[in-house]
């Protein structure tokens, strides 16, 4: 094994909470504990949540109530975890160790791809295509499933690009996975976070070799919480359970508590309904704030995530860029080559108006400074 650094975490990690105007991050501005017991109109004291070791796979109400999202689920189905980055890490985990290589649609996050290569995985990509609105290469996935990858790993909606996968492609991604009898490692943390009115689909039940990492980070605005979940074959998740006991053992108690709250009936849509609003209103801002850019950028409104990827045509290189807007204007974007594609940047836009409109308004300067 050789440890390849997840360049887009790194960068996040070092710099997120050192920069004036954060617009490096994908999910909206986050709730506090006071506001999640507002909208849930619940008077629960945090004071009084016991700090003892949880149910290590969650609490039995936790995974009720996460299994209730998902159409003929049972807590049986779910793994509580730390985030969905523990989901991710369990699922890769185990899919790498039992099937082998992996087809990767990709640009994606890029926490599995890095892992696989920190492994000596094979990757074989799959590409999203731009101009058919970020589907996927349908021809490459056949050909990858048909050269031995055994799982997909697909995110969807996407990061870095918004978008969601159509109907078609779900289908299509189910059908051929099917008939390699190959898995899909869905991860579906954007879903809820939609920018229009429809609700991204989930690929559980599309068949039996689905599994389904989730978190409250994005769709909830609860990143904090570092709450998360797989959701799987009620034998598969029972062994996963396994593989977290040398993770993180359990999820933090005080989170598992207040994702019960969270998640109760009602409390949930309204939540939900906050990060839309959100993601709705601040999109309308920038896709203004995009009008006036003269064209230097171009883009396809994303569905879902508070998160824009602009190609521009400036002959600029994306982490030169960041790092002049980072150093001289304190704004923090994440550059494209973290996705291996320069001449793009990933634009945050959940963050409050003023500061949203504020840091576009200093990208603008930098880009005026480079491209002239
Ligand atoms: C697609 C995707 N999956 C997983 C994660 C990890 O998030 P968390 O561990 O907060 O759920 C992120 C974070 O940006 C993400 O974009």
């Amino acid at each position: 094994m050789r440890f390849v650094p997840f360049r887009m975490e790194r960068y996040q990690s070092t710099y997120e909470h050192r920069v004036r105007i954060n617009l490096s991050e994908s999910g909206v501005h986050p709730l506090t504990v006071n506001e999640l017991l507002k909208i849930a109109d619940k008077d629960t004291d945090v004071g009084d949540i016991r700090l003892g070791y949880g149910q290590s796979n969650g609490s039995d109400l936790l995974r009720e109530r996460i299994a209730s999202l998902y159409t003929d689920a049972t807590e049986a189905n779910v793994l509580v975890t730390v985030g969905g980055a523990e989901a991710n890490f369990t699922c890769f985990w185990h899919l790498f160790e039992t099937e082998g290589k992996a087809a990767v649609v990709l640009p994606t996050y890029g926490q599995v791809p890095g892992l696989m290569e920190s492994f000596d995985g094979r990757i074989l990509p799959v590409n999203l295509i731009e101009e058919e609105g970020w589907q996927p290469d349908l021809a490459a996935l056949e050909k990858a499933l048909e050269d031995g990858a055994r799982f997909v790993l697909i995110t969807n909606p996407n990061n870095p690009t918004g978008a969601a996968l159509s109907d078609a492609s779900m289908d299509a991604i189910a059908a051929l996975t099917a008939k390699h009898e190959a898995w899909i490692m869905a991860d579906e943390v954007y879903a809820g976070a939609e920018t229009h009115d429809a609700t991204t689909r989930s690929f559980w039940g599309c068949h039996d070799r689905v599994l389904i990492t989730n978190s409250l980070s994005k769709a909830y605005g609860l990143p904090g919480l570092r709450l998360g979940w797989v959701l799987g074959p009620s034998e598969l998740v029972n062994r996963l359970w396994g593989r977290t006991d040398y993770t993180t053992i359990a999820p933090a108690s005080v989170s598992d508590a207040l994702a019960c709250v969270a998640l109760e009936s009602g409390t949930r849509e309204r939540i939900v309904a906050r990060t839309r609003g959100i993601v709705r209103a601040n999109l309308g801002l920038l896709e203004q704030w995009m009008a006036g850019q003269d064209g230097r950028f171009r883009y396809r409104a994303p569905d879902a995530g508070a998160i824009c990827y602009a190609h521009y045509s400036a002959a600029v290189n994306s982490t030169d860029f960041a790092e002049k807007l980072r150093t001289e204007k304190g704004v923090l974007v994440v550059p494209g080559d973290h996705f291996g594609m320069d001449h793009y940047l990933r634009i945050g836009f959940g963050n409050p108006e003023e500061e949203l409109l504020e840091g576009l308004g200093l990208l603008r300067e930098a880009f005026d400074e480079v491209a002239g």
